[in-house]
C-alpha cells in the first residue's frame, strides 16, 4: 500500500466518532461501546475500509471494528464514512468541519489504530467472534516472517481474544503468503475448515462475499484469489 503523509489526518481520526483513540482502555468493555450485546468481528489491517464498511452495512447485528496501523490509511476510511466530503488526494486540504457531532450512519462500525502485534492489549480473552485478515502484508523476507499476519505468532494472538469456537478467514491473491499460512497451522494448532485456490470461481463460497479493493483490483488483473476460513 502507498503510504503518504496526510496533513490532518492524526486530527481528523481524532474527531470522528467511528475512531477510538484509547482502544486500550476499553478492554473487556467493546460491547458497551455499542451500547449491545451483538456478536464483535474484527478486521485486521483493514486498509481503506471497503470490506469492513460494507459488511457493517450488510450485517447489522453484528458489531464491526476495522485495525489499522497507519493513521494516514485510517484516514481515508473516515473520508468515506463522512461522505466523501473532504477531498485529500491532490491537495494539501485539511479537516476543517465538523465531525464530532456527527450522528453514526453505520452504528456497527468503530476504527483503531493499532499494530495488531497489541491485539491483547485491547481485547480480552472471548470478546471477538471472528477475525478477517485480507490481503495482508507478504513480508517476503523469511526473517520478517512473523510480521505476516496469519503467522503462527499471530494465531496465538487470535487464539487468546476469539471465543472457542471463534473463526479467522483469511484471502490473498498471494500464493507463497497462502501456502506459508497453510503451513502455519498446524503449528499453531488451528484446522481449517474450507480452503480455496479460486475463490471466484466457487459459486457457494461466493455467496456473500464482499471483495475489499486489494480484491477489485488483483482478481480484475486475472489472479485468483486464495481464502481460508479456521478454527481450532
Ligand atoms: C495490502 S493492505 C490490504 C488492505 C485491505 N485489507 C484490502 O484487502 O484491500 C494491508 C494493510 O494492512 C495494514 N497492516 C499491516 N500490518 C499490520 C499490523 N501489524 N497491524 C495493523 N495493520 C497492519 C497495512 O498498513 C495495510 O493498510
Amino acid at each position: 500500500m502507498r503510504l503518504r503523509n496526510i496533513p490532518g489526518s492524526e486530527e481528523a481520526l481524532y474527531r470522528s466518532p467511528y475512531v477510538i483513540d484509547e482502544p486500550k482502555e476499553v478492554k473487556g468493555r467493546w460491547q458497551e461501546v455499542f451500547g449491545n450485546d451483538h456478536p464483535i468481528r474484527l478486521e485486521i489491517g483493514m486498509g481503506k475500509g471497503q470490506f469492513i464498511i460494507e459488511m457493517a452495512n450488510r450485517n447489522p447485528d453484528v458489531n464491526f471494528i476495522g485495525i489499522e496501523m497507519y493513521s494516514s490509511v485510517l484516514v481515508r476510511a473516515v473520508q468515506k464514512l463522512s461522505g466523501g466530503r473532504h477531498v485529500w488526494e491532490d491537495t494539501d486540504e485539511v479537516i476543517a468541519e465538523e465531525t464530532t457531532d456527527e450522528k453514526l450512519a453505520v452504528a456497527n462500525l468503530r476504527l483503531i489504530r493499532l499494530d495488531a502485534r497489541e491485539l491483547c492489549d485491547v481485547f480480552a480473552p472471548y470478546e471477538v467472534e471472528k477475525i478477517y485478515l485480507n490481503f495482508s502484508d507478504p513480508w517476503p523476507k523469511d526473517r520478517h516472517a512473523k510480521r505476516r499476519l496469519p503467522s503462527k505468532q499471530f494465531l496465538a494472538l487470535y487464539d487468546k481474544v476469539l471465543i472457542p469456537e471463534g473463526k479467522v478467514e483469511f484471502k490473498t491473491d498471494n500464493r507463497d503468503l497462502f501456502d506459508f499460512a497453510i503451513e502455519q497451522l498446524p503449528l499453531a494448532g488451528w484446522k481449517a475448515d474450507v480452503v480455496t485456490y479460486d475463490l471466484h470461481a466457487d459459486p457457494a463460497l461466493m455467496e456473500g462475499n464482499v471483495m475489499t479493493e486489494y480484491e477489485q483490483k488483483f482478481s480484475a488483473k486475472g489472479n485468483p484469489i486464495c481464502k481460508y476460513v479456521i478454527g481450532r
